[in-house]
């Protein structure tokens, strides 16, 4: 067990990291960390989390590729004025390229009240249900 000190200096002490070493963290690890994760609350315990762990230089490379070439689109869109600013934020899109193992969470919607409600329920319900469905997904 660690104190509620220890905890205030982990949560304190935490960052991004953005530069990684080389050498990839062994199957133990990840799957420690992993295990960790999990311990998280989950709307109705559902635990609707997937994660991906990929070690594959081609697959990272191509997964940090597909968020450029998003980058790139969405830049596109921007008011010409803000693009600058846009593509330096989007830089930090792919920080996680040169990561030696990327762990990408995956998280579906639970429809429980959506399934149960059908088409029943007015507009407006239902688009609020749909957005609080959505998310709490993500927020497990
Ligand atoms: C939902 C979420 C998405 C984030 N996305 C990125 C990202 O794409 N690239 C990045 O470099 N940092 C990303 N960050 C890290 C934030 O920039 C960072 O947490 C914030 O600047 C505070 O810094 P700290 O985590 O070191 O305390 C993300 C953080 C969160 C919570």
């Amino acid at each position: 067990m660690i104190s509620h000190e220890q905890l205030h200096d982990v949560m304190q002490t935490r960052r991004s990291v953005r530069r990684f070493r080389p050498d990839a963290p062994s199957r133990a690890i990840i799957e420690s960390v992993l295990a960790s994760a999990v311990t998280a609350p989950s709307a109705s315990n559902k635990q609707p989390w997937r994660f991906l762990v990929v070690r594959n230089r081609d697959v990272i490379d191509r997964i940090a590729a597909a968020v450029r070439t998003a980058v790139e689109r969405i830049a596109m869109a921007i008011d010409p004025e803000f693009e600058p600013s846009f593509r330096a934020y989007g830089d930090y899109f792919t920080r996680f390229e040169h990561a030696p193992v990327v762990i990408v969470p995956l998280s579906r919607s639970l429809t429980i009240l959506s399934n149960l409600t059908g088409g029943r329920l007015a507009r407006d319900d239902a688009d609020r249900i749909t957005a609080m469905e959505r998310e709490s997904g993500l927020r497990a």
